[in-house]
């Protein structure tokens, strides 16, 4: 079998392949908790299920545009006025099947074989891959010291005459760090200064917590959405639970929009008509579904805190915003890999290794979970690792005895 050399070189995702063996576990009936994936469990807006009903009773589900039916693009206008402040015109957005195919979309479009992205780390653990699909050439800037705040200078320092584009994501996942705004404003005016794309990853931008907020890059900036180098990415996955919908969009220079939409009707012709019509009902619906979804999760990031505060030798900086927390184990281990894949063996919880997300030594946990999840997750890691904890433990009916320390 020929396979390319492009498709060869893409790493698989740890969280899906650590899932697969999560689901078959459960499948033998062993009683798995996972902290892996980030996927708001809360029920589908009833304003999206609403208008998705409606279309789909209309009995007249075709192809739409290109870049989204006309309702879908005035609600995500009418979105960037209100937490944006930015009045964008329908040729200046485009939705797509989800914020990942809105990344690879721009991407396809945007870049010249070997052109370079810029990625901080830790960063999401498919930017890489997906600049390199594009064949792109992802430039990864490790903060010094593991810091989950990267400065200025350092990307700075990263630009060569082949980037054409960094890629932000605020808040981010994996660290939950909100960027301050002094950074955000410096890269807005280093990118328009040198003409290289800024890809503002806004997906978790309503989830933050402790009273903290985030800015969106287009604050920083005076030129209007044209002249501007600022790429907005965002979509309904995370915001409003609708993962399963599948609508990202981008808003953009409609020189590149323009682009886009050749670049989207080749791949995949539009959005899914039925899904766009939920993500309209969600953006024009009743917004205080998003307020519930942000107290629930500051919750449980303030649980998850305390529980990882309390575990010897693991070191944590508490996540303003997103649904993880990036905890520091190398205490326990230098390899992420080997350690996720100890825990999930021996007391069957599901993390996913820091080394997906530049961040060696580390474990993405989410907390977007329930209470009893997150406390038995946790006391069954720390009771893996921890010597001085009782050498069995019952987990439902299964004993646990500690051979391996
Ligand atoms: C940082 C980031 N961007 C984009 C996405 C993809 O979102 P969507 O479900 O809209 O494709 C995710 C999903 O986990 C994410 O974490």
């Amino acid at each position: 079998m020929s396979i390319g050399l492009m498709a060869r070189s893409l790493v698989e995702s740890p969280t899906m392949r650590l899932n697969e063996e999560a689901r078959k576990m459960r499948e033998r009936g062993e009683p798995v908790i996972h902290l892996g994936i980030g996927e708001p469990k809360s029920p589908t807006p009833v304003d999206a299920i609403r208008s998705a009903m409606a279309k789909l009773s209309d009995a007249n589900i075709h192809y739409t545009p290109t870049d989204g039916t006309p309702e879908l693009k005035q609600a995500i206008i009418r979105y960037m006025d209100d937490n944006y402040d930015r009045q964008a015109a329908p040729d200046q957005v485009i939705a797509s099947g989800g914020a990942k195919q809105s990344l690879s979309v721009i991407l396809a479009s945007i870049l010249n074989p070997q052109d370079e992205v810029i990625i901080p780390a830790p960063y999401w653990v498919s930017y890489p891959e997906m600049v390199k699909i594009a064949y792109g050439v992802p430039v990864i800037v490790h903060p010094e010291d593991g810091r989950f705040q990267p400065r200025f200078s350092e990307i700075a320092d990263a630009v060569t005459s082949y980037t054409k584009a960094i890629i932000l994501n605020n808040p981010n996942n994996p660290s939950g760090a909100i960027y301050s705004e002094d950074f955000i404003r410096e890269i807005v005016e280093f990118s328009e200064k040198k003409g290289i794309w800024l890809i503002m990853d806004d997906i978790y931008h309503k989830l933050v917590y402790g009273g903290k907020s985030c800015v969106p890059a287009t604050r920083f900036t005076e030129r209007d959405i044209d002249d501007s180098k600022i790429i907005i990415l965002n979509g309904i996955s995370k915001l409003y639970a609708m993962t399963g919908f599948r609508i990202g969009w981008v808003v953009a220079p409609r020189k590149l929009v323009n682009v886009m939409i050749k670049v989207q009707g080749h791949g995949s012709s539009c959005p899914p008509a039925v899904s766009q019509a939920a993500a309209a009902g969600a953006l024009n619906g009743i917004q205080s579904m998003v307020e519930n979804l942000r107290l629930t999760l500051q919750n449980l990031r303030d649980l998850m805190v305390q529980e990882l505060e309390g575990f010897n030798g693991v070191r944590i900086t508490k996540p303003d915003g997103a649904l993880y927390c990036l905890a520091d184990f190398r205490a326990y281990s230098n390899n992420s890999e080997e350690l996720a894949d100890f825990l999930l063996k021996k007391v069957m919880v599901v993390t996913v290794p820091g080394s997906a997300f530049g961040m060696e030594g580390f474990l993405r946990l989410s907390f977007c979970k329930n209470v009893k999840d997150i406390t038995e997750g946790i006391a069954r890691i720390k009771w893996a690792l921890d010597t001085t904890s009782p050498n069995e433990i019952f987990i439902n009916d299964h004993k646990l005895v500690r051979d391996w320390l």
